[in-house]
């Protein structure tokens, strides 16, 4: 390794700037390194009016390598004080769904369509979703999962492009696909686990969506 380290450097004196080592070791350390500039600057972030409100960005948080990721609405009271993603009530249900199947959080990556907590858990205005996607798409480049599971219809309606009117009930369950540069990721929308806290009668649906997710990630066998 060393050898070719040294030879590397030697074509870059030669003048060929764009030689890299092509190993798959390489090409991870810089995806995740990226990622980590990215929280980064997005700890920084002022581009909409949550920032003025906000305690903590809640950038996401899990396995930068996981073949799955959730995708929430935005930041609540506790997210908003830990500055984690799904720490409060809905965060705690979500936990324990996955529990049931064998899984711990830190195997997957968990973020929100915004960064910041809306004042008073208000619904995230068009005009914030549209200024903080470039982070949550970016995220989604770097992690590079295989299949993305939307937790409510913001992240459903972002992440598909879909009008304001998709109800979730509608869409919940069915498995989509979208390009992200080379690759194709399948998006499953699903109810919202802070929905599930107020109508228990969702939590068969969203366990079908989620064993969904978890099969077509290679979590589980099926
Ligand atoms: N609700 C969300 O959509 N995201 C969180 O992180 C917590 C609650
Ligand atoms: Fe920036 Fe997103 Fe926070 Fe708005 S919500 S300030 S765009 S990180």
């Amino acid at each position: 390794m060393e050898e070719l380290e040294k030879f590397v450097s030697f074509l870059k004196l030669l003048g060929y700037e764009d030689v890299r080592l092509g190993t798959e070791e390489a090409n991870l350390g810089s995806s995740v390194d990226e990622l980590k500039r990215l929280e980064e600057e997005v700890k920084k972030c002022c581009k909409c009016r949550l920032c003025k409100t906000r305690t903590n960005v809640v950038f996401g948080e899990g396995d930068p390598e996981t073949n799955l990721m959730f995708v929430g609405e935005a930041p609540g009271e506790q997210e908003d004080l830990q500055g984690r993603p799904f720490v409060g009530r809905a965060g705690q249900l979500l936990t324990r769904f996955l529990n049931l199947y064998g899984i711990s959080r830190d195997r997957v990556y968990i973020t929100n369509v915004v960064k910041c907590r809306p004042p008073n858990n208000r619904n995230p205005a068009p005009d914030e979703i549209e200024a903080c996607w470039p982070y949550l798409e970016k995220q989604i480049e770097l992690i590079a999962p295989n299949v993305i599971l939307c937790l409510g219809a913001f992240a459903a309606r972002t992440i598909l492009n879909l009008p304001e009117k998709a109800a979730i009930s509608k869409i919940r369950g069915k498995e989509q696909k979208i390009r992200v540069g080379e690759r194709e990721i399948s998006v499953i929308p699903t109810f919202h686990p802070a929905y599930l806290l107020r109508n228990r009668k969702g939590e068969p649906e969203f366990q079908k969506d989620l064993e969904k997710a978890l099969k077509l990630a290679g979590f589980l066998n099926g």
